[in-house]
Formats: structure tokens, sequence, C-alpha cells
């Protein structure tokens, strides 16, 4: 069955409450989602984005169902922007006890056809990025002696696809970035962990459906038989985030169907 965000809003909880929560890359897809449900279950909610009209629109729909939510437009390459973003947060809301970074991108291409361009871009958003946002975010948090990041990996961490070598790397670089700060920062109390989901169907991945080898490839990896939704990461997202969380350090959880089963 398809799970919505109609279906799950009869069984929410309610575990945020009055906690701040940065969602970066909230924008739309899974970030977008993972932001209405951390909204719905009493977050203050940051959005930082690149695409100020998509996140202006999904404050809107959040700000409508009664949530609390700012945004700040924000390239997570570019350090000066990550850290305004993470201060006017604390301006704000005086601290941070979720990070959500979610922000990256993806386009295939073979891999002798690679340039530095296309590869920096990739690297930088979704590697550089994740580095730039903890590095902003962690001292707030040591301060407080709490907090929980939750980083987005992909099935691409483990499983090297084809004509995706940057993304690939990207996605292991973040996973192995979580584990990093699990270590060096879990004795202040804070939680580092990554998300890996399979394939989820958002405007990052709808080439996938049209492109030959991955659309036969996807029919049938899936045992659960059915491509993911942005909501489908939502619950394993604020799991990492909560409480119910709290020895649960530096690890990859995966999204995926049993893709990887
Ligand atoms: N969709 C999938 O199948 C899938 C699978 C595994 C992992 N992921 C990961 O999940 C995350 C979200 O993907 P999605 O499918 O929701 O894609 P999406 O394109 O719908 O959302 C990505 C968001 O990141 C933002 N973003 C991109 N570059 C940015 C930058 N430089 N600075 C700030 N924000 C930026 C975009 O504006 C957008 O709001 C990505 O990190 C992606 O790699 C997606």
């Amino acid at each position: 069955m398809r799970r919505t965000s109609e279906t799950l809003t009869d069984f929410i909880p309610n575990r945020f409450r009055d906690q701040v929560a940065l969602v970066v890359g909230g924008a739309q897809g899974i970030g977008k989602a993972i932001a209405v449900r951390l909204a719905k279950e009493g977050a203050r909610l940051v959005i930082g984005d690149i695409d100020r009209k998509m996140m202006t629109q999904t404050a809107g729909e959040i700000a409508a169902d009664g949530g609390s939510v700012r945004t700040v437009v924000c390239d997570v390459r570019q350090q000066r922007q990550v850290n305004r973003m993470v201060e006017r947060t604390i301006r704000w809301h005086g601290r941070i006890d979720v990070l959500m970074h979610i922000a990256g991108v993806v386009k295939p291409r073979p891999f002798l056809k690679i340039d530095e361009k296309f590869w920096d871009w990739t690297i930088d958003t979704n590697l550089k990025g994740a580095f730039l946002v903890a590095h902003a975010v962690l001292p707030h948090m040591i301060k407080q002696r709490r907090g929980k990041m939750v980083f987005m990996a992909s099935t691409n961490s483990w499983d090297a696809e084809a004509e995706l070598a940057p993304y690939n790397v990207s996605k292991a670089g973040v996973f192995l970035l979580a584990k990093t700060l699990a270590r060096e920062f879990g004795r202040y109390g804070i939680h580092s962990n990554a998300l890996g989901p399979g394939f989820i169907r958002t405007r990052l991945s709808e080439w996938c459906l049209t492109h030959p080898a991955f659309a036969e490839k996807y029919k049938n990896l899936i045992p659960l038989g059915r491509l993911g939704e942005p909501e489908d990461v939502t619950g394993p997202a604020t799991f990492l985030a909560s409480r119910d969380a709290d020895y649960v350090n530096g690890v990859l959880l995966f999204v995926d169907g049993g893709q990887l089963a």
C-alpha cells in the first residue's frame, strides 16, 4: 500500500514539541516531507534551501497547517551562507536540537564524460555542504550538551551504480562523515546518524524512470514491489532525531524497501 501523509496523521506522535529543528534542503522532495512531519510533531522549524520559490511555498503550506516555520536562502556550498543560516536560527530560537541535512544533487554521466566542474558540483553540494553545515551547527550543540544530527546518505553509500561516480563517492563520504562525528562528539550528548534511502520518487530521481538501464533495473530490484515516496523516509528520519534513538549513534539506516537485502 502506498503511504501518504494523510494515512500517517492518524498516528503521528508529538515528540518534538518546543524543539528547534533546522532542515537543510527542506524546500521540496524528501526534505519537505521531513519538514512537514517535524512541524506536525511540534518542532519550531527553520528551513534552509537554495530554492527560494519552492521554500516559500513549502513554508506557506506548513504555516497554513499551524506549524512554526521560518526560512533562510542558503547555498550549502558557500561557507558564509551556511554560517548565516545557522546564526539566524540561533538568533530566532536560541538553540538547535535537530539538524536534518538533506540537501543534495544527482545527475548521471558516464565516467569518461565527467569533467572537473561536474565532479565539483556534486561533491561540493553533497559532501562539502554536509561538512560546512555540521561545522557551523556543532559549536551550538556542544554548548547545549545535546543535539541530533541526521545526514542524508543513500543506498549509493554502499552500492556503487554505474554512471554515478561523484554521487556514489559523495554519499559514501557523507556516511563516513556522520560516523566520524558520532565518534568525536558522542561525549557531548550529540548523536550523528545517516539515512540511506533507495529509490524515492522525487524531482531528483525522476530521470531514472525514463533512463533505460535504471528503469529496467528498478522494476525488479525492490522486494516490497514498489518505489518509495518521500513520506516513506519521514518515520526513519524522525526516529533518528527523537529520544527513541537515544542509544543509536553512527549508523546508516537504509530505507529502501529491501533493495540491499
Ligand atoms: N530521491 C531519491 O531516490 C534519493 C535516494 C537516496 C538519497 N537521496 C538524497 O535525498 C536528498 C533529497 O533528495 P530529493 O530526492 O528529495 O531531491 P529534491 O531535488 O526533490 O530535493 C533536494 C533539495 O536540496 C536542495 N538543494 C540542492 N542543492 C542545494 C544547495 N547547493 N544548497 C542548498 N540546498 C540545495 C534543492 O533545492 C531541493 O530543495 C538528496 O541528498 C539526495 O541525494 C534521494
